[in-house]
């Protein structure tokens, strides 16, 4: 292992050894290359740089008690990337490419995978664009996919951290018929007005409403929004939210658990009926949300009055962390083992 301070690792970008690049050409996708460089060489016409015709996935491998590594639920980020590279006209990368590159850079980088229970991770970033020049607005017609690692560290030390949340009815990250469903750097371009603010005034990140009503919570920055209400878990059903893996994986968990999963739009007034409510996604699995300010109504509700995570958010948090780094089995087939 290389030498790292496993334990104040930030989330950000470590320089590992090695990238996979494939690109496709004349109709067909390269065999995976390995690079150690951490640059590009890009065309000054490249579509992925003028028209956005540009997406990226994110997962992340954990290295288990038995020092082995796991991949937590690859197909399904493979499959997202294919919807999003239907959804802005790219070339979709064939799910075996996926795997070939995403399993390959995580091997060749297996030094980086932080030790058990540093609650460390190694972050994996596959990363498609339109590389072929156009000077009109049409698709390329060549595409560069790549899959780069970091290791990151726990987005909350030791554990989950209450957030607080600011409404935000000023700023769509995406329209109705747009392209808030597939992972589009168009649509994160089009959030930072509205999460910089959120950060500048304290808050750890915005809830974007439907941009048509502004009635229904749509999601929260880069993360889904859940709330539990006594035995039943809550996520909004919206046509212009990412379909977030770590939501997916939730619900199944809470199902198990014997909770009623209602999946459905939820409006801004339902938030005072709630008992917990939170963020998910990969980067931090769960933030439970201690207090939503509405700047426009003046209206607060707050959660976690205590400074701690509800009791319900933080049982679907450790029984999904348990899972993903080995500790509780894997019932639902979500593991795949990265092989030296
Ligand atoms: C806009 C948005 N919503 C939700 C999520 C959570 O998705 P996942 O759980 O697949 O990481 C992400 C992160 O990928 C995101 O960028």
């Amino acid at each position: 292992m290389v030498n790292l301070d496993w334990n104040n690792l930030p989330f950000g970008y470590v320089k590992t050894n090695f990238n996979v690049r494939c690109y496709f050409r004349d109709g067909k996708w390269s065999e995976p290359e390995i690079s150690d460089s951490e640059y590009i060489n890009i065309h000054i016409a490249a579509t992925g740089l003028h028209y956005g015709q540009e997406s990226f996935e994110g997962l992340k491998a954990y290295r288990g008690h038995d020092g082995r590594i796991r991949l937590f639920r690859w197909e399904d980020n493979a499959k997202r990337l294919i919807s999003s590279a239907n959804g802005i006209k790219m070339e979709p990368v064939p799910v075996e490419l996926f795997k070939e590159a995403v399993f390959t850079a995580v091997r060749l980088n297996e030094k980086f995978v932080p030790p058990y229970g540093s609650g460390a991770s190694l972050y994996v970033r596959p990363l498609l664009y339109g590389s072929g020049p156009e000077v009109g607005v049409k698709p390329a017609k060549e595409y560069t996919f790549i899959v780069f690692v970091t290791p990151v560290g726990p987005y909350f030390k030791g554990g989950i951290k209450p957030v607080n949340m600011l409404i935000c009815r000023d700023v769509d990250r995406a329209a109705p018929f747009g392209t808030g469903n597939i992972k589009v750097g168009g649509n994160y371009a089009a959030s930072l007005r509205a999460i910089v603010r959120a950060h500048d005034e304290g808050y750890g990140n915005v809830i974007f409403l439907d941009s048509k009503e502004k009635k229904y919570i749509d999601e929260c920055g880069p993360a889904n929004f859940f709330g539990i209400k006594g035995n039943t878990y809550v996520t909004p059903q919206s046509e212009s939210i990412l379909p977030s893996i770590t939501n997916k994986s939730l619900i199944a968990i809470a199902e198990k658990m014997g909770m009623k999963i209602e999946r459905r739009k939820v409006a801004v007034e339902e938030l005072a009926e709630f008992d917990e409510t939170g963020a998910c996604g990969t980067a931090a699995v769960i933030s439970p949300i201690s207090k939503i300010v509405d700047p426009d109504t003046g209206k607060i509700w707050e959660f976690c009055k205590d400074g701690k995570p509800g009791p319900v958010s933080l049982k679907l948090f450790n029984k999904l962390v348990g899972i993903q780094y080995g500790d509780e089995p894997d019932d639902f087939g979500w593991i795949t083992y990265v092989e030296a």
